[in-house]
């Protein structure tokens, strides 16, 4: 998203959990900005389950604003592990939330597509009824609601709940990265063809968070979806992502039939983000150019 007025903003001290994530480790990189100062936590610094340390955390950096980007994101493996699924995306942001709320700081929490079961034909708003299906899905859901929840009564400070799908990143372990490992090794490919969102590029989200921490005063409270303009295929990505690289790929189209997982993924949750991008007054832009930047810049 490319910025287009001055932001309005005043000193603020931000928080970030899950630090050494995609998204985490993109926004503690983002550089101290006049009047914004970041501080990461990952998680052997603050596990964000653990109320008691994550108490002493904010009582001793007291931020104004707390971004959690901490999460458990192996969508397939937690259909065996709901336990900790669980544990870590719904009770973890209850746990965050309820501090902040009783500290009256600002919290930013992190969700995901997932949370609508696909059926739909037209992008994802956030009135749309979520239906999670599977173990992540559900517990991501659960988390947005125990954020809803740990709000309710406080007066001080406000929450936002942001909404991204098919996260990457040009380095780290990702879709992305797969594909151009696999692609490098010269093997033939098939990738489904009839699942579609949009990809989105973990550092200008990050940007966008900031520009959102920048401008609280001016964005309602409540949920808020994110995306870059698509819809696509995890095919058609692929795709991009060879001929951006200039990789000859013997790359092929399948069903989800065909490549079954362990966890049911949506057919459809491309979420539609331009409410989000004119509140803030930034541009959106497409998933491919976007694709093409991060390919420049990094
Ligand atoms: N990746 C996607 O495609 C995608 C799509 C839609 C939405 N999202 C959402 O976007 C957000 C950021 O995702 P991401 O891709 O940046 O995830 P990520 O790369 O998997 O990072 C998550 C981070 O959270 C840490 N973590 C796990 N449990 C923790 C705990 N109990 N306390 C503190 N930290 C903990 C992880 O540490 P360890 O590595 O040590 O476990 C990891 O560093 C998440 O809310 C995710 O649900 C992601």
């Amino acid at each position: 998203m490319a910025e287009q007025t001055p932001a309005n903003s005043s000193y603020r001290k931000v928080l970030v959990t899950g630090a050494n994530g995609q998204l985490g480790s993109r926004l503690t990189e983002l550089g101290q900005k006049p009047g914004l100062h970041w501080v990461g936590y990952g998680r052997p610094e603050l596990d964000i389950t653990d109320e008691e340390r994550v108490g002493k955390v904010l009582d001793r950096e007291r931020p104004d604003v707390l971004v959690n980007a901490a999460a458990y994101t192996a969508v397939d493996r937690a259909e065996e592990e709901p336990k900790l699924a669980h544990q870590i995306n719904a009770i973890g942001p209850a746990v965050l939330a309820k501090a902040c709320a009783e500290r009256g700081i600002s919290f930013i929490h992190i969700s995901t597509d997932y949370v609508f079961d696909g059926a739909q034909h037209r992008a994802y708003l956030v009135a749309d009824e979520p239906n999670p299906q599977g173990v992540y899905a559900r517990s991501k859901r659960a988390g947005e609601l125990n954020v809803e929840k740990a709000f309710e009564r406080c007066r001080e400070a406000s929450w936002w709940i942001i909404r991204v799908a098919w996260l990457y990143d040009v380095r780290g372990k990702n879709f992305f990265r797969t594909m151009v490992q696999l692609g490098e090794s010269g093997k033939s490919l098939r990738v489904v063809d009839d699942q579609f969102g949009a990809p989105n590029a973990a550092r200008p989200f990050a940007s966008t968070i900031e520009r959102l921490i920048q401008n609280l005063e001016t964005v309602p409270s409540g949920y808020w979806h994110y995306s870059t303009e698509g819809p696509t295929s995890w095919f058609e990505f692929a795709k991009a992502i060879f001929a951006l690289k200039g990789l000859e790929v013997d790359l092929r189209p399948c069903t989800s039939a065909d490549y079954p997982t362990a966890a049911p993924r949506p057919k459809f949750s491309y979420l539609d983000g331009q409410y989000f991008a004119e509140v803030l007054r930034v541009e959106r832009v497409h998933w491919e150019q976007e694709l093409e930047q991060e390919l420049k810049e990094n």
